[in-house]
């Protein structure tokens, strides 16, 4: 268990420096394939079908073009619209819904690392 506790640690602190300058943390292999939190952010998407509205590729219909959103929404930006949403603009919250708000971190890095074009189709598998 010693070994488990390290790797912990070592990622807590990686992802909290990055955080802090607003990276993104991923790893995509040929595309498509991604590390396991990215792969709960692409689950996150489709749990809440953010598509209906966003584009099956993120490219924007009813909202706008998530690929050019993430460009210079931060996290923190972000995390605020996916709790109050913009009512007045058709953009609902989702303060209610537990597959969004527990994955928000994640969520964020999925649809930066499509917006970045690391990730090159919405669709993505775990890496092996
Ligand atoms: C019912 C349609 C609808 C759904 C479902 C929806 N959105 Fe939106 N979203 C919108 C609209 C419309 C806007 C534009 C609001 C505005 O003009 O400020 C928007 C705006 C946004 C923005 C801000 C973009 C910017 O450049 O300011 C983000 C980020 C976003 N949505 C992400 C998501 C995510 C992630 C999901 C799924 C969890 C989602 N949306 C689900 C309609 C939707």
């Amino acid at each position: 268990m010693p070994r488990l506790f390290l790797i912990g640690c070592v990622w807590l602190a990686a992802s909290t420096a990055a955080w802090a300058q607003g990276e993104a943390l991923y790893k995509v292999v040929d595309g498509h394939k991604v590390d396991a939190e990215t792969m709960k952010g692409f689950r996150a998407w489709r749990s809440a079908a953010c598509d209906r509205c966003h584009g099956a590729n993120q490219e924007g219909m009813v909202g706008p073009s998530l690929i050019n959103s993430l460009k210079t929404l931060s996290r923190q930006e972000f995390a605020k619209i996916m709790a109050e949403g913009r009512p007045d603009k058709g953009m609902p919250n989702f303060a209610g819904s537990p597959g969004v708000m527990n994955n928000l971190d994640q969520l964020y890095t999925y649809l930066k690392a499509r917006s970045d074009g690391a990730i090159k189709q919405a669709k993505v598998e775990p890496l092996p």
